[in-house]
């Protein structure tokens, strides 16, 4: 059984029960060290005030320009938001366009990369024929760590995933953007929030679902959000509600909090990647760089003689040749085996039966583990909000997003499996939150201005 060679040089990724049970308390205290004052600073997982102090409660309503930056893809989008109405019964109509965005333009400097998005917005209200005369409230998602002092403020602590894009660092990204939009001109834009993809995700989420209050991202990079008892939010005055916090999990790690579970397939996709050291947790979960440890692995494996009789290819050498979307074709329920030859072929290599079936187990080991290590942080959070709620038993939604969750034929049902085994006394919905990140930056929008009219 070719399977099992694979299991043995793989046993450090394979991740049982009281491990995870150890994973998810060790990212309890981390969550306690960044809510607060004395720790957060130097905490590994920044656990970041957004400002969004209620989930939607379906009176909502207005129309909103939103901008989707720092997934996958970056998109333009006009959203109505119609009162009373449940998001699938048409209460949040769409348009949206997806406008490319060049590494150059990622890797280059930060007033060109929004001088792009602001251009991109303008073509939008060219081509939707939306007037430009009148002026349009906007809201901004922006899937990057941010220190938000208010909704329509925020500082960039630092870049992740793939954009490094110079000067912006430390620096308002609200005001970036009305610089941009500025420089752009002929426009009339009221730039009204700024939320992170977790925060849309949960908010969209719960414009159907008053039990969603966790957000969760498993996309390109890996994130979740939930809503936090604002006296436990040190950074933020006041003792009274709830405030929803960015975890930024994905930094999880960082101060060495997972050593003895990093291995060295782990430490070479953060050697190679633009941010050594830095998100740690995110390296070993998203789409981002799931491909590229299950490349690393088979490398390894060939060179040790363990697969295809030791032959190594170019390709196979040969970075980012494996990706994401190669390790869900090769989960494929039916397909699977064959997808994995296909991929094998492709990467000039010339695999036997036994091969195929042990390269498929390593990708299996390797996605498994992510949605193992998402499921403990999960089993974190929700123990957090049962024990802050004084509950026996929590009844939660989660809103999750992001390519892997949506395009990894098993992802889900792994994930939730494990959750519900970890957390017994749990009831646990999770709900796709499909283009949430940009119906929920709308939805945050609409609560703002729901509660700047109860004020007045
Ligand atoms: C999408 C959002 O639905 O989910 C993105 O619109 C977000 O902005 C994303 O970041 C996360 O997934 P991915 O895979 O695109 O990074
Ligand atoms: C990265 C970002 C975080 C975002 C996540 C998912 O971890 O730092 O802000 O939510 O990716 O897109």
């Amino acid at each position: 059984d070719p399977t099992k060679k694979v299991d043995r040089f793989l046993h450090a990724m394979r991740l049982h029960d009281d491990q995870l049970v150890d994973i998810s308390a060790r990212f309890q205290a981390e969550m306690k060290k960044g809510l607060s004052a004395e720790s957060s600073a130097a905490a590994a997982v920044k656990m970041l005030p957004t400002h969004v102090r209620s989930t939607p409660d379906g009176s909502e309503k207005g129309q909103f320009l939103a901008l989707d930056l720092g997934g996958s893809k970056f998109k333009v989008l006009q959203v109505k938001v119609r009162e009373g109405m449940g998001i699938r019964k048409g209460g949040v109509e769409m348009e949206e366009k997806v406008y490319p965005i060049s590494k150059e333009l990622l890797n280059g400097r930060a007033p060109e990369l929004f001088d792009h998005v602001s251009e991109s917005l303008k073509d939008f209200l060219h081509v939707k024929k939306i007037s430009l005369e009148k002026k349009h409230p906007l809201a901004f998602t922006f899937s990057f760590p941010c220190e938000q002092t208010r909704l329509d403020k925020g500082l960039l602590l630092s870049w992740s995933k793939n954009c490094r894009a110079r000067g912006l660092q430390g620096k308002d990204v609200v005001q970036a953007l009305r610089d941009a939009i500025d420089r752009t001109g002929g426009m009339d834009i009221e730039v009204l929030a700024m939320v992170n993809d977790t925060v849309a995700t949960m908010m969209t989420c719960g414009f159907d679902d008053q039990y969603c209050e966790v957000g969760v991202i498993i996309g390109t990079g890996t994130n979740a959000c939930y809503m936090e008892e604002l006296r436990h939010v040190d950074l933020v005055e006041g003792d009274e509600g709830r405030m929803c916090v960015n975890t930024e999990w994905g930094g999880f790690g960082d101060d060495g909090a997972l050593n003895d579970f990093i291995t060295e397939f782990d430490q070479d996709v953060d050697a190679a990647s633009i941010n050594p050291g830095k998100q740690i947790f995110e390296k070993m979960v998203s789409g981002l760089y799931l491909g590229e440890l299950v490349r690393l692995v088979v490398l390894k494996m060939a060179k040790r003689g363990l697969l295809f009789d030791g032959c190594v290819s170019d390709a196979l050498r040969t970075k980012g040749k494996i990706t994401t979307a190669h390790v869900a074709a090769m989960e494929e329920y039916k397909t699977g085996l064959k997808n994995t030859r296909d991929i094998l072929v492709e990467l000039g290599l010339n695999p036997s039966e036994d091969d195929c079936i042990a390269v498929q187990h390593v990708s299996t080991i390797v996605s498994f583990r992510s949605s193992n290590l998402v499921a403990a942080g999960l089993a974190a959070i929700l123990t957090r909000i049962k024990q802050n709620r004084h509950l026996r038993t929590l009844r939660i939604t989660v809103g999750v997003d992001g390519t892997v969750y949506k395009t990894h034929p098993q992802y889900p049902k792994r994930l939730h499996k494990v959750v519900r085994r970890l957390l017994p006394e749990c009831q646990v919905r999770f709900v796709l939150s499909d283009s949430g990140s940009s119906k929920g930056a709308a939805l945050v929008t609409a609560v703002a201005q729901r509660l700047a009219s109860r004020k007045q």
